[in-house]
């Protein structure tokens, strides 16, 4: 299930995660900058190498991930992934997205996103839900354009919830 886009002279290929895949996100993920981070653990660390074999290590039943792709000199380099977990509510999961800085405001993270929610909604998913810091404007617009909810946290000022009826939801 791997598709290709092109986007200037530079062709993305959009795939599922593989097992096979630690070196590349270990070298996305080293790549970001701090603040590209921040916006994605919500918080100032950097992930740990166990956390780094857990996102690449995904349990099928649970867990998707599609990862974005280039060329680069021969090799192939990470630029985006995004990623949803089942949560304890029935038909419920929580995604996260994140983009290499330089890829970020082209088109990709829509592009990354619509194939998630396409594969939640074939892996029967009714329900998908994510959280984002207040001041992540870029997040909360792709969110919107999709379709999401927008809601303050109530227990935290800082989040916003973003939630989408996938029952409703067509690509
Ligand atoms: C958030 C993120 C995934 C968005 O992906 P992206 O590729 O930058 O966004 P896109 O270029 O696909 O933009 C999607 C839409 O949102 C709009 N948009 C994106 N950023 C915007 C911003 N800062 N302000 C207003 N609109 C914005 C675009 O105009 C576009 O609208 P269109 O489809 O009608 O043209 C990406 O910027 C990213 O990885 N950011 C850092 C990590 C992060 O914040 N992750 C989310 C944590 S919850």
């Amino acid at each position: 299930m791997s598709e290709t886009w092109s986007i200037g002279d530079t062709v993305v290929t959009i795939r599922p995660i593989a097992r096979s895949d630690l070196a590349l996100e270990q070298a996305f993920v080293e790549g970001l900058s701090t603040h590209t981070g921040y916006l994605r653990l919500l918080s100032a660390r950097r992930p740990t190498l166990e956390e780094m074999e857990h996102f690449t290590h995904i349990d099928p039943a649970r867990e998707f991930a599609l990862i974005a792709t280039v060329d680069s000199d021969g090799r192939e380099r990470q630029i985006g992934v995004a990623r949803y977990v089942k949560t304890s509510t029935e038909g419920t999961a929580e995604f996260a997205i994140v983009l290499s800085d330089s890829w970020q405001g082209r088109g990709l993270g829509r592009r990354l996103l619509v194939g998630l929610l396409s594969a939640a909604k074939r892996d029967g998913l009714q329900r998908m839900t994510g959280a984002t810091l207040w001041e992540n404007r870029g997040m909360q617009a792709l969110a919107r354009k999709l379709g999401f909810k927008i809601e303050r946290d109530p227990d935290l000022a800082t989040l916003r919830n973003l939630v989408l009826d996938l029952t409703e939801w067509s690509a």
